[in-house]
């Protein structure tokens, strides 16, 4: 049995080396002769997984139909070591043997590193095994090193779905640090709710404790996906967004890749993404909610995958003088109260405008956090009346004074639900 496994695996491989450069032949036959993926799949303990041999890493894979069906493996790549990689996919061509792989093709990888790396020696990329020897793949392991043990990836996306579970989910990347703002974290996913959001996804690194609690709360409830980011376990992540000002190998904790991976994650599972950060809201001004905008926006805009949004400012420094929404009962609660913060900065016409997007993730192929890499629709800029984002955080413009700043109450509109769905989420996360 184990030689018929052995044979078939070296004919499969075969007819792939042909097609390869004869230095990389010998180096494929170690490969073959170090590790027979014939039982069952060393899968990853992280999502982060090191590729051998190199100091890159691969995060997840994805069979990507738009490109013939072939594999798409998001990986994070040091941009000054490029090496020849290889990818070895693999399936279970047997029906018998439930959980093996005893059928796999190698070939030479094909690296395509993102162009927009803020200057970080870590780049987000993609690693794509073209190879069409193995249709039918289910894993995939990408290595630099012949001799490595091998640990495979499962691969996603298997079939092209046209109906999907969630009309509209965000991706919210990368949360580190001791970052606590539970208050405004819990107000934000109500107000979502409200606005028709049905996912949450979020890249955890590590959080404080309230914000620990609001987590598993909503996860229990089932609006979220916590998906573990141990990036600080094999990069010194950067704690912000230009290489100068913050050094580290790798932007922001991996923030490019988190919404890349993401991308795909949800490509079959959800209609729309709204790739944003925790603490802004993409809403609507001018419809009740993301499905009426929507529907407006890309009847109006039919060949459209990719709908940028303006960011509005709302400094925390500035509070209603009402106090009408400062409960005493949320005052133990640690972090912002956006309710309170109705002072909105007025856009600076010579200043670079910061953007997020809602993107049909069908039609991308790669994004950056202000705008898309790739593409294969066209991109849309919504106007501020129609739709804008409220990002409550420090001012921008702190010199400006409450008569220079725009009356914005749009959240209150929203009272009467938001408010009960806020103070069960804090009481029954354990936070009150
Ligand atoms: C591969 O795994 C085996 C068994 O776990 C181990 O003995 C061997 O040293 C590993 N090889 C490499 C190159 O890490
Ligand atoms: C998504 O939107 C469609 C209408 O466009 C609706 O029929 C469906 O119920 C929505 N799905 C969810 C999960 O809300
Ligand atoms: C977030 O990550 C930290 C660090 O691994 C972990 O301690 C914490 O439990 C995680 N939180 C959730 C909700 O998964
Ligand atoms: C919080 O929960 C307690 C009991 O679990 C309940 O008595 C109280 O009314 C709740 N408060 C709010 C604001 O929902």
């Amino acid at each position: 049995m184990q030689r018929k496994l052995a044979l078939l695996i070296g004919i499969g491989a075969l007819t792939v080396l042909l097609m390869l450069r004869w230095d990389h032949v010998m180096t494929l036959v170690n490969l073959m002769s170090s590790k027979q993926p014939s039982a069952e799949p060393e899968l990853p303990p992280d999502t982060i997984t090191p590729i051998p041999g190199s100091r890159h890493l691969m995060v997840s894979a994805f069979k990507d139909h738009r490109l013939g069906g072939a594999i798409r493996v998001s990986s994070i790549i040091c941009r000054q070591e490029l090496q020849p990689l290889y990818c070895v996919l693999c399936a279970n061509t047997d029906a018998k043997a439930v959980g093996a792989l005893n059928q796999c093709a190698f070939s030479q990888a094909k690296v395509d590193v993102h162009s927009e790396s803020f200057g970080f020696p870590f780049v987000t990329s993609d690693v794509l095994c073209m190879s069409p020897a193995l249709q039918q793949a289910t894993h995939v392991s990408i290595t630099a090193n012949p001799y490595a043990n091998l640990t495979f990836l499962s691969i996603h996306n298997q079939e092209v779905k046209e109906s999907f579970r969630y009309n509209f989910t965000v991706c919210i990347s990368s949360l580190f640090g001791e970052y606590n703002n539970a208050l405004q974290f819990a107000q934000t996913m109500e107000m979502y709710k409200l606005i028709g959001v049905q996912r949450v996804v979020i890249y955890n690194t590590s959080c404080g404790p309230d914000i620990e609690k609001i987590l598993k709360y909503y996860r229990k409830e089932g609006m979220l996906e916590v998906v573990p980011w141990p990036i600080d376990k094999f990069l010194t992540p950067s704690t912000g967004w230009k290489y100068d000002l913050h050094p580290g190998d790798i932007h922001y904790y991996g923030q490019l890749t988190t919404l890349n991976e993401c991308i795909y994650r949800y490509m079959y599972q959800s209609k729309y993404l709204l790739l944003n950060d925790i603490d802004e809201i993409i809403m609507p001004y001018k419809h009740a909610n993301l499905e009426k905008l929507m529907g407006t926006l890309q009847q109006e805009h039919p060949n459209a995958g990719v709908f940028r949004f303006e960011n509005h400012l709302f400094p925390k420094t500035q509070f209603d003088d009402s106090g009408r929404f400062r409960l005493p009962r949320w005052r133990s609660v640690p972090g912002v109260n956006i309710l309170e913060h109705v002072y909105r900065e007025p856009s600076r016409k010579d200043v670079f405008k910061e953007w997020k997007l809602i993107i049909n993730p069908r039609s991308v192929e790669q994004t950056s956090v202000h705008s898309t890499l790739k593409q294969f629709g066209l991109v849309f800029k919504v106007p501020s009346d129609v739709c804008r984002i409220i990002h409550v955080r420090e001012p921008r413009q702190a010199q400006l004074s409450k008569d220079q700043l725009f009356v914005d109450k749009k959240l209150w509109e929203f009272e009467e639900l938001l408010i009960p769905s806020i103070d069960r989420a804090l009481n029954e996360s354990g936070v009150l």
